[in-house]
């Protein structure tokens, strides 16, 4: 018996990382999963990985419409949901003085607009007991030199998974924030590459240096957490935040 028997979930950027970790944690917990990201190949393949149990929606959760058609699909086929895992996420070198208006609406378009309208589309499909799970991170927690407009959307992100667990106390839905410290994924990775080498001294200690464990987290360590927050077993958590960091934030 798997821990999400008969659960309906809906996980965005799920194509690869920590996403897909999650779509396949899930998958073998008995879920329905429902994966959402932008390139086809991409989605496709995860689809493949995650098994019979998935099905891959090609979308852009900035983009109202598709979102729309995201739970068009899910209404249709599933009738519900009892699982968002609001995971879609990007992020940019920029510190202060070199910060571009092009990155700057791209990563509050994806992180902050795309969290917000897609729990805000998923109300109507959500049942009593669901959990809500919001991707934040530990960059959000400190100073994150290079990082200020990713890190502020993460903060807003914690911010909201407060706000929105208190105003859906009352139908029975959980909301939490899942925050991972540095972990092993293809988006991981590629932005602690775009430090500048001689920079790492003022960099966060998420672009470079290993956490207190001594290494970086693997995507499956923070789906496990989900797992944690989605399922049953977190009952009487709502409004909180989970640190999935290697002690980065607290050591
Ligand atoms: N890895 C870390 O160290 C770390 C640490 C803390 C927090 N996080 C957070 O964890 C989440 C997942 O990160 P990750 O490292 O697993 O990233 P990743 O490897 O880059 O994967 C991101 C996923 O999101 C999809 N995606 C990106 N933009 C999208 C959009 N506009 N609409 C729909 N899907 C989109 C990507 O596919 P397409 O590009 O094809 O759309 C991909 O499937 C993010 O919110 C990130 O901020 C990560």
């Amino acid at each position: 018996m798997g821990q999400l028997d008969n659960k309906t979930a809906l996980i965005t950027g799920a194509s690869t990382g920590i996403g897909l970790a999650v779509a396949r944690r899930f998958a073998a917990e008995g879920a329905t999963v429902y994966l959402t990201a932008r390139r086809e190949a991409e989605l496709d393949a995860a689809v493949e990985q995650v098994g019979h149990r998935a099905t891959g929606i090609r979308s852009d959760v900035s983009e109202l419409d598709d979102l729309d058609r995201v739970f068009a699909e899910i209404a249709e086929r599933s009738g519900h949901l009892d699982i968002v895992v609001a995971n879609a996420g990007v992020g940019d070198f920029g510190p202060l003085g070199e910060i571009t208006e092009e990155e700057y609406d791209r990563t509050t378009a994806i992180n902050l607009k795309g969290t917000v309208f897609t729990v805000q589309k998923a109300l109507p499909l959500l049942s009593s007991g669901a959990s809500v799970v919001l991707l934040s991170s530990s960059v959000a927690l400190r100073a994150a030199p290079g990082l200020g407009i990713y890190a502020a959307t993460k903060a807003a992100i914690r911010s909201l998974a407060r706000t929105w667990a208190a105003e859906l106390a009352g139908r029975g839905i959980r909301v939490n924030a899942l925050t991972p410290g540095p972990v092993t994924t293809p988006g991981g990775d590629e932005l602690r590459a775009a430090f500048p080498r001689d920079d790492q001294a003022a960099a966060p200690a998420e672009s470079a240096a290993p956490t207190p464990l001594g290494r970086s987290g693997r995507p499956e360590e923070v789906a496990a957490t989900a797992l944690y927050l989605a399922g049953d077993q977190s009952s009487f958590t709502t409004g909180a935040e989970l640190l999935v960091d290697g002690g980065v934030t607290q050591l």
